[in-house]
């Protein structure tokens, strides 16, 4: 029986990952096995010695302190993707709002409030309305940059749309390549999709290598009354070089989910306040893919969207799995198999992955185990866990 506690409310679909007769959930537990959490700030929080792991229902984990989980040989979890359908569907309707005027067009709408004559109504909207022509999507080009869980939709669903898609992303997953539609266009280099596409979209994450991947110099190389996208971070788009751009008409319309004091109320752009992940099913979806990491590595030892240990995902064979968190150190793996070979253990399968300075080592062995095997093998130095399960 595992003590998973909760630190937010979660979703219902996710807790029910977590059955009874294996887990036991609580609110206020201090010595859980597992935690699953959403925003609550864990900074300050004491980690009980036994707690296994943390799954955070979402992508940002800036909320759970990483070096002291690491130390303490505590998995933390993400869902990346989970919210990867809420933001393509805000992203394709922010290619039909831009395209369209909608913001504006809606606005001036509003600006009639007043005009009591249905009459004179409409035949203001008929005289007002050439004011907010704008092209459909269809033929149009579409340059997405950054293919991953977001990008490669947003492009498969323009492509549904009629549209030729670009794309442009050089470490691109085997996943990725898989899901993404086979009509998309391949750019090699930014400045290639840039020069050709009528609207650019942006789906990278932020690190000081993308920052200010819309700088003066990129938006220069765009073609004239470019629609630009960008519901993935602010500080991807340099907001001077945008607003200058607005402004010699290089760009026509600037649709961002992250509304700067600069952007505010500046002709052709729309600021929508981080709605790209706030509908209910990316909450949902976010909670069940937390709670099936949590679970699979509480009873299996399987580490799959770990932000702080590697992937280990095997499936199970042997009578016993044995796991073990160590740092990733030289000549750990002769001293592991030194010890289960003494005990006699014949290993069926063996893993050993790591990621920067931490390691994941996953056992799979036949023969009985003794009881002092944990205590021999949490005996070697850098080895931070044990568990047999
Ligand atoms: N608006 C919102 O509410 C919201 C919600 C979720 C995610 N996001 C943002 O969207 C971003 C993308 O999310 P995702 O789930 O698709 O992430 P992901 O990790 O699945 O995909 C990111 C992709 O960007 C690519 N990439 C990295 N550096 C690149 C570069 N220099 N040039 C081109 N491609 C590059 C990677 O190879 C990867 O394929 C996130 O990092 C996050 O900042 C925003």
């Amino acid at each position: 029986m595992f003590v998973v506690r909760t630190l937010n409310s979660i979703s219902p679909a996710g807790l029910s990952k977590l059955p009874q007769n294996l887990y036991t959930l609580s609110q206020d537990n201090p010595q859980p096995d597992g935690i699953l959490v959403r925003s609550a700030d864990m900074h300050e929080m004491e980690l009980n010695p036994n707690l296994l792991a943390i799954a955070r229902a979402g992508a940002g984990v800036n909320n759970i302190p990483l070096d002291r989980c690491s130390q303490q040989g505590i998995v933390v979890f993400n869902t990346p993707g989970a919210n990867s359908r809420s933001v393509a569907e805000l992203v394709v309707g922010a290619l039909v709002m831009g395209s369209r005027n909608l913001v504006p067009a809606a606005q001036w709408v509003q600006n009639l409030a007043g005009t009591t004559s249905a009459a004179a109504l409409a035949k203001e909207v008929e005289k007002g309305k050439k004011q907010f022509i704008g092209p459909e999507l269809k033929d149009k080009r579409l340059g997405v940059i950054g293919l991953g869980a977001i990008g490669v939709k947003v492009a498969n669903m323009a492509l549904a749309l009629g549209m030729e898609v670009y794309g442009y992303d050089p470490y691109i997953s085997v996943d990725a390549a898989w899901n993404l539609n086979r009509g998309v266009v391949h750019c090699v280099n930014l400045n290639d999709l840039l020069r050709k596409c009528d609207y650019v979209t942006l789906h990278v994450p932020m690190t000081p290598a993308t920052r200010d991947t819309l700088n003066e110099k990129a938006l220069d190389s765009c073609k004239d009354g470019v629609r630009v996208l960008n519901f993935a971070r602010g500080e991807l788009v340099n907001n001077q070089a945008m607003l200058a751009a607005l402004e010699s008409g290089k760009v026509s319309c600037y649709l961002t989910d992250f509304p700067a004091p600069e952007l505010l109320g500046v002709p052709g752009v729309i600021c929508t306040p981080h709605l790209g992940a706030s509908t209910p099913e990316s909450e949902q979806n976010c909670a069940v893919m937390a709670a099936e990491e949590l679970s699979d590595y509480l009873k299996n030892g399987n580490i799959r969207n770990s932000v702080n240990m590697p992937e280990v995902v095997q499936p199970r064979s042997g009578s016993r799995r044995i796991c073990l968190i160590h740092k990733n150190a030289p000549g750990l793996i002769s001293s592991i198999t030194a010890v289960t070979t003494q005990a006699g253990l014949n290993i069926e399968t063996m893993v050993n992955k790591s990621k920067k300075e931490m390691a994941y080592t996953l056992l799979d062995a036949t023969g009985a185990v003794p009881a002092d095997l944990a205590g021999q093998l949490a005996e070697i130095p850098s080895v931070i866990r044990v568990r047999i399960l």
